[in-house]
């Protein structure tokens, strides 16, 4: 095991320890999560060699640590300029930390008359490096990318491989 993979195996060990099994952690607990992914960063040994960044239009993940039974997991993303996700959920509790390059998170709600329509929540947010998004599962956003390929960390509550297929966590419908 490398030095990398041994640091985000004690990062995911310490997030169980803090959560005590709770899947729908308050926002003040997911800030703590995001200081313990934030003092990990450093250790998990993220070469471009490793990693490659993704191309103009591409979109890689990269997986860190995936608790095989399904709980907290740690995923690098590298998303090439251009790229874009539409509204979406996780159905998770969601850390994203930037580590290289600005991602735009645009952050919605469902519309109260149940229209099925979304509205926009505040102005776009640049996620650079150092900056963390904290996801509760119901949080809608849409991402793009602002100029060169980027870098973020994603620690979701539940291994991706788990979740609902992205496909169907997106709104189709149109937002303002
Ligand atoms: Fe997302």
């Amino acid at each position: 095991m490398s030095s990398g993979q041994a640091a985000a195996g004690i990062l995911l060990s310490g997030i169980a320890g803090l959560l005590q099994g709770q899947l729908t952690p308050s926002k003040p607990l997911l800030g703590q999560v995001a200081e313990l992914l934030r003092t990990a960063a450093p250790q998990l040994a993220l070469e471009a060699s490793r990693y490659p960044a993704a191309q103009a239009g591409q979109e890689l993940l990269y997986e860190l640590a995936v608790d095989p039974a399904g709980g907290p997991s740690l995923y690098l993303v590298s998303d090439g300029a251009g790229t874009s996700s539409p509204p979406h959920t996780h159905q998770t509790w969601a850390v994203l930390l930037g580590l290289r390059g600005v991602e735009l998170n645009q952050l919605f709600r469902l519309r109260g008359d149940s229209d099925g329509r979304l509205h926009k929540v505040g102005a776009e947010e640049a996620v650079g490096p150092g900056a963390c998004l904290l996801m509760q599962a119901e949080d809608i956003h849409a991402t793009r990318v602002r100029g060169e390929s980027c870098y973020h960390l994603h620690l979701y509550g539940r291994a991706l491989s788990h979740l609902p297929p992205f496909a169907t966590r997106c709104f189709a419908s149109k937002y303002e």
